[in-house]
């Protein structure tokens, strides 16, 4: 059964992850399941995503609660639990302020477009050079694949972005 799955998945996925041939199908605190019943010991969290472990009874319960409210609103709109959400982020962190976003790659999209707006603000133009790791991976979409310091991710997607070098780390 999980292998036919794993057949599938290949079959209708974008190949764009190079993945276990392990199909997953639940997952309690750190233990999960795969299709065939065997348990594994999850040191990767959904890279580093499910960082209060599987199925935690609070996020359940937030989430079921929520869905039965609200399941979206557009940001044209003020959320109760988004703004609650912002408030204890700000007040157990460095920002004044709460970017809310889906996905790794446009953090990092969001990361590269305030440190060049700020340098724009503070200094004028011309200071808009962004410099990554070699090595590094930062994300799939096309700013954030051009921070990334693999040339392997690059290839057959020139012209990249302007304004992006690499160091090695050490
Ligand atoms: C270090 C790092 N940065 C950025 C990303 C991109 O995150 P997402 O896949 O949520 O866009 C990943 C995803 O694996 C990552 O490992």
């Amino acid at each position: 059964m999980q292998d036919e799955m794993i057949e599938k998945g290949r079959q209708y996925l974008a190949n764009t992850y190079n993945r276990f041939p392990i199909a997953i199908t639940k997952g309690e605190g750190c233990w999960i399941w795969d299709m065939n019943g065997r348990r594994y010991l999850d040191f990767l969290s959904g890279i580093a995503v499910c960082n209060l472990g599987h199925v935690h009874k609070d996020v359940l319960e937030g989430l079921t609660t929520q869905a039965g409210k609200l399941f979206h609103i557009s940001n044209l709109f003020f959320i109760e639990p988004q703004v609650k959400a912002a408030e204890i982020l700000v007040q157990h962190s460095f920002g004044d302020k709460v970017f809310f976003c889906n996905s790794g790659a446009e953090a990092n999209e969001a990361a590269i477009k305030l440190a060049r707006r700020y340098s724009w603000t503070k200094y004028g133009k011309g200071r808009h050079e962004i410099i990554s790791m070699e090595n590094s991976f930062h994300g799939r979409t096309l700013a954030t694949l051009t921070a990334t310091g693999q040339t392997k991710f690059h290839e057959g997607f020139e012209p990249l972005l302007e304004g992006f070098s690499y160091v090695p780390i050490m």
